[in-house]
């Protein structure tokens, strides 16, 4: 939902959240003041700094904890490498426009929204089509009928050209992935050639969505943070251990097909043994991101793993499973966890120069019997003319692909869409025992995809607290202190120089420890507490003229509104102990 499209009154969280996130300086539409365009978003300080602290705890855990590597691509890629990964081809939406207003509407989402179909994604545009005039579906936006409407193809790349002139076409990337795979020749290098590795990127993404919707959740530019895992699928195998007792919800395709399907409540060792999550790698990262998305507050009871159906899945993707929270009633995807196979690697191997393989040593070198050939060109030459060379190669590609072709006395090739017979006894066929140290093979890749907005989102949603303090209404974000963008307020409690003084002194010897803090002096003090419990700073630290005499403050717990007085002293090694995890406020000797 756009701001815009918000009632007066603000009624679901959604609507409430979006209205504090304005006014709080979380994100907001951007380029107001020109009118705004839909689908671009604006992070103001305290949403930057939320995004940021998800942004490294996403890197601490799929990146360092995991001893992966981490790049940063260029975010416009030229326009080979879009036809080698396929989104030249495929990476479209299904578009109708209203012949009355002129909106444009994602077909599939007009018919999910309004008949039984769950995944008309998955639908050929024909039948969208038809669904669209059997149910008489109209136009969200001013009711006209959109039956008999064209619903075509959009791709949703953004175009550009690089340099002057349009001779070098480009694209914004619409998934960081890309700028991964093509770099592999390299990469594989760093990683010395030795599988299985990963590499992760936190970056820009660009989509031109049809129709962008519910704020930040579906934009036109947007973060993504992903890892692409290079594995040899017949050597490497996750290290489960550590991730087997994970429970998990998990709602697989076959639920989702079957009538009354639920969701099921399992562990990931149950799921792998139950053949439930059939791939291993799939069922590893599964495992560690679940109490990654806990750490950072998501809320477990509205999060769950739904498994993609066959139609759904995108063009190189062989399994995939999303991590869904709940908001407001629905569900949204967060991330999408994929196998990705070899497509990738192979598809950029064939289009580019480039190696996309990589040399797996033998334990021992082994001795294979290879079909080479050696063409007669006193044959081929005037046989074939200008095609004598292209001859040779489809005999070479022919003999290691299917050596029973040369057992008879001619072989067959395919010249030009025209099928041709060379006698064998010209191709030089043979059979040569050869003696390989290894070979060369094009690595699998499985890919968790997370979308930082919708983290972002999430988070606050299920963060977001009404309660009642003192006969007073108040709304709160219950935020991780991880990731909370300001840990600690400190405030003088009234304005006198000799507070604001000693209150600055404290603000700074926390910023020193390593904390984000905020000074406040303005208003009275029950509304700069307010302030804070809104932005969901955990913390709240006030000097009063005691602390003058006493060298004592007085310190507010955000959730239960509970102080505790601490010497000064005490705040720098107290306070980023509890950020740490280490110590609960409880605790604290008051
Ligand atoms: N490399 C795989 C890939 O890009 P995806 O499912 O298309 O897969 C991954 O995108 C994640 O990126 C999604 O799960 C979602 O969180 C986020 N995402 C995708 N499109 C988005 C959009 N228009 N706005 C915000 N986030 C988006």
């Amino acid at each position: 939902m756009s701001e815009q499209e918000h009632a007066e009154t603000p009624d679901t969280t959604s609507e409430k959240l979006v209205e504090l996130a304005k006014r709080r300086g979380y994100f907001f539409q951007s380029a107001g003041a020109y009118g705004g365009v839909g689908g671009f978003y604006t992070f103001g300080p305290q949403g930057a700094a939320l995004k940021g602290n998800i942004e490294d705890a996403w890197r601490d855990r799929f990146a360092v904890a995991e001893g992966n590597m981490e790049i940063d691509a260029p975010t416009i890629m030229p326009e080979p490498v879009f036809e080698a990964s396929g989104h030249l081809e495929g990476f479209d939406d299904m578009l109708v426009e209203c012949p009355e207003c002129g909106e444009s509407h994602r077909a599939d989402h007009v018919v999910e929204d309004n008949t039984e179909y769950e995944d008309a994604e998955s639908l050929p545009i024909p039948e969208v089509e038809e669904v669209i005039a059997e149910y008489e579906l109209v136009c969200p936006n001013c009711g006209a009928g959109l039956a008999g409407q064209a619903v075509e193809a959009f791709n949703l790349m953004f175009k550009t050209n690089i340099g002057p002139g349009d001779s070098q076409p480009g694209y914004l990337r619409p998934e960081t992935a890309q700028g991964i795979f093509v770099e592999f020749p390299r990469l594989k290098e760093y990683a010395r050639n030795q599988l299985p590795f990963g590499v992760t990127q936190i970056g820009r993404a660009y989509r031109n969505e049809i129709s962008p919707r519910r704020s930040i959740i579906r934009t036109r530019e947007f973060t993504q943070a992903e890892l692409e895992y290079f594995i040899d699928p017949e050597a490497d195998e996750p290290d489960l251990s550590s991730v087997e007792d994970v429970t998990v919800t998990l709602y697989p395709a076959s639920e989702q097909d079957a009538e009354g399907g639920t969701e099921i409540e399992t562990t990931i060792g149950e799921a792998v043994a139950a053949g439930i999550i059939t791939d291993q790698w799939v069922a590893y990262f599964l495992g560690v991101a679940k109490p990654w998305y806990e750490a950072v507050g998501v809320d477990m009871d509205r999060f769950r793993y739904r498994q993609h159906l066959p139609g759904e899945r995108a063009h190189y993707a062989s399994d995939c499973w999303d991590a869904e929270s709940e908001i407001d009633g629905n569900w949204i995807e967060m991330a999408g966890f994929a196998h990705r196979g070899n497509y990738d690697l192979s598809k950029h191997g064939d289009h580019s120069g480039d190696r996309f393989t990589i040399f797996k040593q033998y334990d021992e070198p082994r001795t294979v019997e290879r079909a080479t050939v050696d063409p007669d060109m006193s044959y081929l030459g005037p046989e074939f003319g200008g095609d004598a060379e292209t001859v040779v190669e489809k005999l070479e590609e022919l003999a290691a692909r299917n050596r029973s072709a040369f057992d008879g006395e001619t072989v067959e090739i395919d010249l030009d869409g025209e099928t041709r017979e060379i006698p064998v006894e010209t191709t030089g066929f043979s059979l040569e025992a050869k003696t390989e140290a290894g070979e060369h093979i094009t690595p699998h890749v499985v890919e968790p995809s997370f979308g930082v907005d919708r983290v972002v989102y999430t988070v606050l949603h299920h963060a977001y607290r009404e309660d009642e303090v003192d006969g007073e209404e108040r709304t709160y974000l219950d935020l991780e202190p991880e990731v909370a963008p300001t840990f600690v307020g400190v405030f003088p409690l009234q304005n006198d120089d000799e507070l604001e003084t000693e209150a600055r002194e404290v603000a700074a010897a926390l910023r020193e420890a390593g904390l984000s803090v905020t000074y406040d002096d303005s208003g009275n003090i029950g509304r700069r507490y307010r302030r804070q419990d809104e932005v969901g700073t955990p913390f709240c630290v006030t000097v009063d003229y005691e602390s003058l005499e006493d060298e004592a403050v007085t310190v507010r717990e955000r959730d239960t509104t509970a102080q505790k007085r601490l010497p000064i002293e005490d705040l720098p090694t107290a306070l980023p102990a509890i950020r740490a995890g280490d110590l609960e406020f409880e605790d604290l000797e008051g």
